[in-house]
């Protein structure tokens, strides 16, 4: 519990991914993707046809699930039982199964020590909805990151038109609003910043600004 956590928390699009990373690599932190988990078992279960309205049998597929992680410098590779599940694991329909399984509370109860296993000398940077409120509580340093939802939605369609998946920015805006009120509404770990969170809004941020407004809240270091 020695070591040191900053938590990186908001919604889908705020850049919580991008800049935690960035400034993971800047502190030569280790880095922890909570999403990529709850992705993760939504691939999982998509691939073994479980039924996204069946809890029981989601939270079979979470302990069955085997998740690993390879960094590869500039990318962060996601292992889904052995296979490699990155380009999959960021498709809308895994962030959609990802927001619905992450709902049943003993799927988040069973990947909690999956995600505090991250803590790890001489440092964690967690992103993801309630690192701050949950996971790692004690966090000595909070961060909540927001940006509009018109901007978000301009960012991942920046992203996936990029990588040549078709969508249409009105159809992300609706996805990234309804996936918001599920992932705020929610009776287990909603999505808010904790309290003692410092709130930095992106919109109209460039990358490197954000990274270093996050890095000013950390002590220098010796
Ligand atoms: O951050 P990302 O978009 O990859 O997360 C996908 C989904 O996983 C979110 O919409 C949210 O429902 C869920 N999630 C969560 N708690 C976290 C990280 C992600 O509930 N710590």
């Amino acid at each position: 519990l020695d070591t040191p956590v900053l938590t990186i928390d908001g919604p889908s699009g705020s850049g919580k991914g991008t800049i935690s990373r960035l400034v993971a690599r800047k502190l030569g932190w280790h880095y922890l993707d909570s999403g990529a988990l709850y992705r993760a078992v939504g691939v999982a279960a998509g691939w073994g046809d479980i039924d996204l309205a069946d809890p029981a049998a989601l939270v079979r597929c979470t302990f069955d699930t085997e998740i690993g992680f390879r960094d590869e410098g500039d990318e962060l590779r996601v292992l889904v039982n052995g296979q490699d599940a990155t380009d999959e694991l960021r498709t809308e329909t895994a962030g959609a199964a990802a927001s619905a399984i992450a709902a049943i509370p003993e799927v988040r109860a069973a990947l909690k020590d999956r995600q505090r296993a991250f803590r790890q000398p001489p440092g964690l940077v967690a992103d993801g909805r309630d690192m701050g409120t949950v996971i790692f509580p004690d966090a000595a340093h909070k961060v909540f990151l927001t940006a509009s939802a018109e901007e978000r939605a301009e960012r991942r369609y920046k992203q996936l038109n990029d990588k040549g998946v078709p969508v249409t920015l009105a159809g992300l805006l609706r996805e990234i609003l309804a996936r918001d009120a599920r992932d705020a509404s929610r009776a287990v770990a909603p999505l808010r910043p904790a309290e003692d969170a410092v709130r930095i809004d992106t919109t109209g941020l460039g990358i490197d600004e954000v990274v270093d407004r996050v890095l000013a809240l950390m002590p220098a270091r010796p």
